[in-house]
């Protein structure tokens, strides 16, 4: 695995936040590039075990050929029962390291970055799961209350009411399809200072209202 997929920030800390024993049973449920599971691999004995999750198959090419370890490639608000599948009841620590990765960000068509424009409006971390909504989907078939509820709620975004409202106008003359239609709609709405971080606000929303973020972590707190 190169640096390229995600350097993740605050590395030794969370790890040592975890007071790996070494033969216990831990879960990375973001499982990403593995910076995080491979700290913790280190720390584990020969009998420690770690399941890392992640519902991307990009990460599937980072899992480390090691016999403690075992990557679930699911969402993990599913954790206990894949565990369960595994025999495993209880585990001594978890590590959530939420949001998108670099390479996520970083891959184009994948449509979460606003420094491109032709790139479809998808925003789903797992490609595979045709039932799941795109960012296009949300944008070109939620009504406007729900659009506002998304921006305010995910975004905290200034100016959310006349965004939705200009989406829903849009759209009547054609679908919004690529991250530049998007981009092109909310420009008219911020001052040009400020231009990145709002388009940066909105994308955080969109993306966690694509990926059902707040409930699937709702889910995994309550497990
Ligand atoms: C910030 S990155 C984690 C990076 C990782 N800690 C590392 O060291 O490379 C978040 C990862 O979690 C995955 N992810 C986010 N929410 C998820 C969920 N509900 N279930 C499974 N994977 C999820 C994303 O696909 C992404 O690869």
């Amino acid at each position: 695995m190169s640096d390229a997929y995600h350097v993740p920030v605050l590395l030794p800390a969370s790890v040592a936040a975890l007071q790996i024993m070494p033969d216990g049973i831990y879960a990375d449920a973001t499982f990403g590039g593995g910076g995080h599971s491979r700290a913790i691999l280190a720390q584990l004995g020969e009998q420690g075990r770690l399941f890392g999750f992640d519902q991307d198959s990009d990460a599937q090419a980072n899992a480390p050929q090691d016999p403690r370890f075992r990557l679930i490639a699911h969402n993990f608000s599913h954790i206990k029962q894949y565990l369960r599948l595994y025999g495993i009841k209880q585990l001594d620590g978890i590590i959530a390291d939420l949001g998108v990765s670099s390479h996520q960000f970083d891959t184009p068509e994948r449509g979460f970055s606003i420094r491109y424009d032709q790139q479809p409006l998808d925003m789903r971390m797992n490609q595979q799961d045709d039932n799941a909504p795109t960012a296009a989907d949300i944008l070109n078939t939620y009504n406007e209350a729900q659009l506002v509820s998304i921006f305010q709620e995910y975004g905290e975004l200034p100016a959310s009411k006349r965004l939705a409202h200009a989406i829903v106008n849009a759209r009547r003359g054609g679908k919004l399809r690529n991250v530049g239609d998007l981009k092109h709609l909310a420009a008219q709405l911020c001052r040009k200072r400020s231009k990145g971080e709002y388009l940066a606000q909105l994308f955080q929303a969109l993306r966690i209202a694509v990926n059902a973020e707040m409930d699937a972590l709702k889910k995994l707190l309550g497990t």
